[in-house]
């Protein structure tokens, strides 16, 4: 496959396909339909691992939606490092909004919870979290999305946003990398 950088290989077999992705992304995008029915929302993205996911859910959307993105790094290559910069501020002012922060996975949870901090500082009406996956089993802090995609198992996974090294975000699907 022509996408994939000099050295890496995936799995043969996706972990979940695009078409499962796309159901499920509907489906969401439903569900905070109804929930916020005669609201306003403010969609803040985690970026850059939430924009592919984020374009999607939001065209799924039938509210009057504002969207921004807000930059977190904490990765680098396979292992987290711990702590979490957030180098730039949001366009949009949050306080009295309906707040729904979007990322593309919960891992160990450092990045919600830091950016969870941040917006909550804004003071917006309201602030509920999705993410696309979920690796429960790395969890080292506290903190549980209020919508979430997928359940994964504790894999290094990529595409749809998800990159190794800068990598992948385009996959159009979920893979793991595979071992070599
Ligand atoms: P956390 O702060 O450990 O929860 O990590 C969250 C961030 O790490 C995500 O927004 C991703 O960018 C990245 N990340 C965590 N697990 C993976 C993975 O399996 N593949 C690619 N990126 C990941
Ligand atoms: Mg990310």
């Amino acid at each position: 496959m022509s996408m994939l950088p000099p050295g890496v290989t995936l799995s043969p077999k996706p972990l979940i396909d695009s078409n499962t992705l796309k159901h499920r992304v509907e489906e969401l995008g439903k569900e905070i339909s109804a929930d916020h029915a005669g609201q306003t929302l403010t969609i803040v993205s985690i970026s850059n691992g939430a924009t592919i996911f984020v374009a999607d859910l939001a065209r799924h959307i039938d509210l009057p939606v504002r969207m921004d993105s807000l930059p977190a790094r904490s990765y680098h290559g396979t292992t987290s490092s711990g702590t979490v910069d957030l180098p730039r501020d949001l366009k949009l002012d949050l306080e009295g909004e309906h707040v729904l922060v979007v990322d593309d996975i919960l891992d160990t949870g450092r990045t919600l919870k830091r950016v969870v901090e941040h917006i909550r500082s804004m003071r917006p009406l309201s602030l509920e979290t999705c993410v696309l996956l979920d690796k429960p089993a790395r969890r080292v802090v506290d903190i549980k999305a209020d919508r979430v995609g997928f359940e994964i198992p504790d894999a290094f996974v990529v595409g749809y946003g998800l990159d190794y090294n800068e990598f992948l975000r385009n996959l159009p699907y979920i893979a793991e990398l595979a071992e070599d």
